[in-house]
């Protein structure tokens, strides 16, 4: 068997074209949908993420702004900044952009950010709404994953899922949002005993471990369907993912590269929840509605 390759582009593409459409219905409003990023200190990953943000923002007609500190910034500094970004009706979402420096709580941060401007979803309420369906923000590398899952029209009731990695980004809300479409799923982590164990009963193999070559094709159930979230630098600069590509592609059905398979939907949820933001602050849409109801 030979995989079918998910074209991560190609569906993020599709799924802008709705967003800009929305973007310009605000825009004939005059409300122009605005993103204001925090990025502190010098991350090179970093630096890429925000300007594939910037870049994709500006495509569908949201407004982006970027605020560059340095890596002494203190934290009380910070949650001024966004305490102001709170207030200004001109912002409709603001994501700080982690890793942090170590002197300045995440936590802190991120509970400082208006719930309803956190477009990441990693205020403590869109994490605890993703238990009971009532996340406005949905975090967007789990919610990425969950639109490529629906557009390749992958029912996921009943369904053996089996998530590698347990990250407060991405493991954990995704293993949330998956069992509310009724999957059955698996956690596993760095301390899983015999990972394959796991890995082989999935019908849907979801990695996102940040280990080049984690999962290889004896790890793989033939005609499984694998999501690789991961994202590693190998030495030389080559971006790489989670999953041994060449080999698991000759047992899998469906499969999603690196580059190109999740990362391009990360930033497309970026967008949709930035435009969800501005539609709620301005009336378009209900302030409270759920956007991943159970
Ligand atoms: N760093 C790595 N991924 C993310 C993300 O999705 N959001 C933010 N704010 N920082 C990140």
């Amino acid at each position: 068997m030979t995989a079918k390759i998910i074209d991560g582009v190609a569906i993020a593409r599709q799924v802008r074209v709705g967003i800009a459409a929305r973007a310009a219905m605000l825009k004939s409003h005059d409300v122009l949908p605005a993103l204001t990023m925090i990025v502190v200190g010098d991350n090179r990953a970093s630096a890429i993420y925000v300007r594939n943000k910037v870049r994709a923002c500006g495509e569908v007609g949201i407004k982006s702004d970027v605020i560059r500190l340095t890596a002494d910034e203190t934290e009380e500094s910070l949650l001024s900044r966004i305490r102001l970004l709170n207030e200004d009706p001109g912002v409709h979402g603001i994501l700080v952009q982690l890793p942090l420096p170590p002197h300045i709580s995440v936590r802190r941060v991120l509970g400082t950010i208006a719930m309803s401007k956190d477009v990441d979803g990693f205020h403590l309420y869109n994490v605890g709404g993703l238990v009971i369906g009532e996340t406005v923000f949905p975090p967007c590398t789990p919610y990425g994953v969950h639109k490529i899952l629906e557009h390749e029209g992958i029912d996921l009731e009943g369904k053996n899922v089996t998530v590698v990695g347990m990250s407060n980004i991405v493991g954990k809300p995704l293993a949330l949002m998956l069992m509310q479409r009724e999957a059955t799923v698996a956690i596993c982590h760095a301390k899983t005993r015999d990972l394959a164990q796991y890995t082989i009963l999935a019908d849907i193999l979801v990695v996102a471990a940040g280990q080049p070559k984690l999962i290889v094709a004896p790890m793989v159930r033939t005609g499984a369907i694998v999501i690789d979230v991961g994202i590693n630098f190998l030495p030389g600069g080559k971006l790489t993912g989670d999953v041994d590509f060449e080999g698991v592609r000759r047992k899998a059905s469906r499969i999603t590269p690196v580059p190109g398979g999740v990362g391009p939907m990360t930033v497309t949820m970026l967008l949709e929840n930035t435009v969800a933001a501005a539609e709620r602050a301005t009336g378009f849409r209900p302030a409270a509605e759920s956007l991943f109801p159970v």
